[in-house]
């Protein structure tokens, strides 16, 4: 049931993911709290990066966090542990085959993995079968086609375009965030709204330069460099330099732009 997507499960993955979540914490999830009692399935949780933010965040509600990867869901429950969370489940299983009754949830939170999905909107259906009428759903995707930045530079436009290829030859969409709207609603969600989430980075902001632009970003980009190169995307050089040009915008006059998308909705 492990299965490949485009970021894959190496330990600097795990870190990356832990670096997004805690870095975006702010922007990302400050107004999503779920009331004391309620059920909330987390889809696809990954090492649990935002299962903490989420079970810190609504004490009270009860979360069940899956995902296909038993080895991420050992790096989450121990995440959770560590942070002496104990309103957390997990278990295994395939967003497309849920081993839950029909309606059995008050909440659904899922956050960037629509964007590795061949199918995301039969995925949200799947998801709007176990989500009780009248529950909420939330979904949080990134748009790759979002990222500008200064200085700017055709060959680090040309990196972070690999990583976009590479997603979508996996079926996969890094595009997805304009898409949230038109796939919920297509998924038979009603009230659905979706805000922008821009994050501006500049080198007054030391702890977003560190957190997002570099380790979050750049790395994600940088991790697809190998594949990029002997998919005959890119070769060597330009790669080098595409990422070179990213770090650039890392420095004293440079400036990152990027824009995550959250959708929220009903059944
Ligand atoms: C980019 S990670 C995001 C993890 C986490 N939500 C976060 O924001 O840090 C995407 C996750 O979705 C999981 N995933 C992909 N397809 C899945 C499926 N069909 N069912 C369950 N999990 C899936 C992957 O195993 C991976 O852990």
């Amino acid at each position: 049931m492990e299965k490949k997507y485009v970021h894959g499960y190496t330990p600097r993955e795990s870190a990356r993911l832990v670096d997004q979540a805690t870095t975006l914490a702010e922007i990302l999830h400050h107004d999503t709290a779920y009331p004391a009692g309620s059920r909330v399935l987390e889809a696809g949780c990954g090492v649990g990066a935002q299962t903490a933010i989420l079970a810190g965040n609504s004490p009270g509600a009860r979360f069940v966090s899956v995902d296909l990867s038993g080895e991420s869901l050992r790096a989450a429950r121990e995440n959770v542990d560590a942070q002496g969370f104990a309103n957390v489940a997990f278990h295994r299983c395939d967003i497309f085959r849920l081993p839950f009754a029909d309606e059995s949830f008050d909440h659904v939170f899922l956050c960037f993995v629509l964007e590795h999905l061949p199918d995301p909107a039969e995925a949200l259906s799947s998801l709007r079968r176990v989500l009780k009428t009248g529950g909420s759903i939330t979904v949080i995707e990134g748009d790759h086609g979002s990222t500008y930045f200064h200085p700017d530079s055709a060959y680090a436009r040309r990196a972070i375009q690999c990583l976009v290829d590479l997603q979508a030859a996996e079926g996969g969409n890094s595009l997805i965030g304009r898409r949230l709207y038109p796939i919920l609603r297509e998924s038979g969600f009603r009230d659905v709204s979706v805000s922008p989430r821009m994050v501006y980075v500049d080198s007054g902001k030391p702890g977003l330069v560190e957190g997002f632009t570099k380790n979050t970003f750049i790395a994600m980009v940088e991790g697809v460099g190998d594949r990029a190169v002997r998919a005959g995307l890119t070769d060597e050089t330009d790669w080098g330099r595409g990422i070179r040009d990213l770090n650039r915008t890392t420095g004293e006059d440079g400036t990152f732009i990027y824009t995550f998308f959250k959708g929220t909705a009903r059944k």
